[in-house]
């Protein structure tokens, strides 16, 4: 079975107890659960990963191209977390693998402060969800599949 890969960026490991007004009381490991319902109903496996470093980030992309030039990969539901606002080479790793990429943030990052409207990764990804809650990884990821059978 082929997978997709779900990404999480920095502070994303502290779901469940970080601004719970912003982010809701589901933890990561809640969010991994729903997200595997959620592929597997499309007949998908998740490669479910979080890290707090930027390099590490943009080796998961890499990687995610190799797998899916072995037909391993369909593609990556990305939460950038902070980096989504300062990472270039977020941007360029997107654009460079050609990885079909859903931008996901839990929080209404428009209606935030400032620093949070713009996105160095909405303009590299396939689609974007913002603001549905932790819901917004099951909604990437039906976003994700339609856009691959499209
Ligand atoms: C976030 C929004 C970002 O601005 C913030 O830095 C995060 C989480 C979200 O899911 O709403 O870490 O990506």
């Amino acid at each position: 079975m082929p997978a997709l890969m779900i990404l999480n960026g920095p502070n994303l490991n502290l779901l469940g107890t970080r601004e719970p007004e912003q982010y809701g009381y589901e933890t990561l490991a809640d969010v991994e659960v729903m997200c595997r319902e959620a592929a597997n109903t499309h007949g998908y496996e998740i490669d479910f990963r979080q890290s707090n470093h930027e390099g590490v980030l943009v080796d998961a992309i890499h990687e995610a191209r190799e797998l899916m030039l072995q037909g391993e990969l369909a593609g990556i539901v990305f939460n950038p977390g902070a980096y989504t606002h300062t990472s270039v080479a977020l941007h360029d790793a997107i654009k460079g693998t050609e990885v079909p990429v859903i931008e996901v943030h839990i929080s209404n990052v428009h209606a935030r402060e400032a620093f949070r409207h713009h996105s160095y990764i909405s303009p590299a990804a396939t689609g974007i969800v913002i603001g549905m809650g932790v819901y917004g990884y099951v909604l990437g990821i039906h976003g994700l599949v339609a856009k691959l059978k499209s």
